[in-house]
């Protein structure tokens, strides 16, 4: 049976930004039970590999709550978090306030789509997205983008669900998205589909090892592909050239 939350090419954009509306009073409690936390860790993980240099510009596309950019602005970088979802970005911007150091310096929410980045090309000297690849209509044209606004040496980072390689592991972990996970976005968001989208969403991405094909693609240096839990988490990491 097909998802509500999930429909191929154009209509894809309404249909995630009607999901994101649903669920960002919820986003972050659902995020932290069915990772048991750990997508923290995950996020700081990127954050690292970002390897903030002072003065450095990132952006953060698909920030949603804003975990990948209020962290890269704590590091020290001029931070941009951009999302298409007015709801998402209404949850930014109230940790932002609620969060005195953020309060005017580094960090700033923008609305905008990751597919047409409302920034010149060369512009960044990091661009991270995560949890959001997947979810654009199309995720090599995400890609694309992040290498334009990239400049020359800039990191660019994916964190994202993937694949995992072995296929018991593969079967289980996709029973519990399946199963669990919208089982618990029932129970306490009152919404299992837009969380069994995950699933259905994850069918349509090639993950993490397409990501590396397509970094490679486009010349980035140093592509790698770190798998997380086995590959059910994935972060892809590549430089621009100089
Ligand atoms: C799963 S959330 C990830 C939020 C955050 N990055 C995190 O890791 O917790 C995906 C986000 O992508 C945003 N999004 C999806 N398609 C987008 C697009 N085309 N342009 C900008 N944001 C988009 C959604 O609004 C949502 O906030």
């Amino acid at each position: 049976m097909s998802n509500v939350f999930y429909a191929p090419g154009e209509p894809r954009a309404a249909k995630v930004s009607d999901l994101f509306a649903a669920i960002a009073r919820r986003y972050d409690l659902l995020n932290d039970l069915q990772s048991f936390g750990l997508h923290r860790r995950w996020k700081s993980r990127v954050a690292a590999l970002a390897a903030v240099a002072p003065d450095a510009r990132a952006l953060d596309l698909c920030c949603g709550t804003g975990d990948i950019a209020f962290t890269l602005a704590r590091r020290g970088a001029e931070t941009t978090g951009l999302d298409f979802s007015e709801k998402m970005l209404e949850v930014a911007e109230s940790r932002r306030l609620k969060n005195s150091k953020f309060k005017t310096q580094n960090l700033k929410f923008i609305q905008g789509d990751a597919q047409q980045i409302p920034f010149p090309d060369n512009s960044f000297d990091i661009v991270t997205v995560g949890y959001g690849l997947r979810n654009l209509a199309s995720w090599e044209r995400g890609l694309d983008e992040m290498f334009r606004v990239a400049r020359p040496g800039a990191r660019l980072i994916v964190l994202d669900f993937g694949k995992p390689p072995n296929a018991l592991w593969r079967k289980i972990y996709f029973t519990h998205l399946k199963i669990s996970v919208p089982l618990m976005g029932w129970l306490f968001c009152g919404n299992a589909q837009a969380y069994a989208y995950i699933l259905e969403s994850l069918k349509h991405y090639p993950a993490q090892l397409a990501v590396a094909e397509k970094m490679r693609a486009l010349k980035l240096a140093n592509v790698r592909v770190i798998n997380l839990l086995g590959g059910a988490m994935a972060i892809n990491y590549g430089e621009k050239p100089e």
